[in-house]
């Protein structure tokens, strides 16, 4: 389907979403959320995409956040679908089954920082920004962020960036644990391709039995953390991937992975 806020490519098995409203520093407004929705549930079920890039149009922003002329008008009720939304969004993202990949070469402000962080990676150019700073609007985030932020950095830095509305460097992003890697501005392209083809290439259902361990663990005891992880083990046995894998290994030749 033809997207009025987005641009999506396909290169071999990477599958890129491009958030592309660059004259609003592609700002989340209700029709970009709901195209992101479908967007991802589409790269969710197509057996070709073995990895997601989500990237933002233009120079100067990953996603600068929430729309905030549309929410302007917003009564409590609007808010509250809005802000479900979003939430079903970020995820459907965390929890699409493939990794995904914030390229993020700007600012990623508010909902920006939410999408970011609902990804499994997110690789920045030094001159990204980030940020919550919905305080400043006198708001809170409304997409995950002040619980994403608390699960990937702890409570002192979720307090921190979400009470002081603070912008911050992707050095200190990556400092904090936020962000997975930053590099030179003219270094981003390569660095998400790399890290994009490498994923590409890995075993896809371990792929997705790893990234469901890890989710699902994060919200659990760990004796049902570990139980989730034994179930995925045995599972994985029953794969064509696991035996052409080990027999590679074995053979001494590269595997080649099917997602069967
Ligand atoms: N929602 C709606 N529109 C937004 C937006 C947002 N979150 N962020 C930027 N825009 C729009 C601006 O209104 C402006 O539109 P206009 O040209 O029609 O007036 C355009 O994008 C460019 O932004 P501008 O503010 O002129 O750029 P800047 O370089 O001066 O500042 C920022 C960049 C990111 C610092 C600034 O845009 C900003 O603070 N944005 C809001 C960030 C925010 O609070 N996000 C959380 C929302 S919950």
């Amino acid at each position: 389907m033809a997207f009025r806020n987005l641009e999506i490519t396909h290169r071999s098995a990477v599958h890129t979403i491009i958030v592309n409203r660059p004259d609003k520093l592609n700002a989340l407004n209700r029709e970009t959320l709901n195209e992101l929705t479908i967007a991802f549930a589409q790269a969710a079920q197509d057996d070709g995409v073995r990895v997601v890039v989500l990237a933002g149009a233009g120079e100067k922003a990953f996603v600068a956040g929430a729309d905030i002329a549309e929410m302007n008008g917003y009564t409590p009720t609007q808010a509250l679908a809005f802000s479900r939304t979003g939430q079903r969004l970020m995820s459907s993202i965390e929890r699409l089954g493939k990794p995904v990949i914030a390229r993020v070469q700007g600012f990623a402000l508010g909902g920006g920082m939410e999408l970011a962080m609902a990804c499994h990676f997110r690789v920045a150019s030094e001159k990204a920004k980030f940020g919550q700073p919905e305080i400043n609007l006198g708001l809170i985030p409304g997409f995950g962020g002040t619980q994403r932020l608390l699960r990937l950095a702890g409570r002192g830095a979720a307090l921190e960036l979400c009470l002081t509305g603070a912008t911050i460097s992707a050095q200190r992003a990556y400092e904090l644990g936020i962000v997975t890697r930053v590099v030179a501005p003219d270094a981003l392209d390569e660095a998400v391709v790399a890290l994009a083809d490498q994923l590409a290439n890995a075993a896809p259902l371990a792929a997705a039995g790893i990234l469901d361990a890890v989710l699902s663990g994060g919200e659990a005891a760990i004796d049902q953390g570990l139980e989730f992880e034994t179930q995925g083990f045995a599972l994985a046995f029953s794969t064509e991937d696991m035996r052409e894998g080990t027999s590679a290994f074995l053979e001494r030749r590269k595997a080649t992975f099917v997602g069967r």
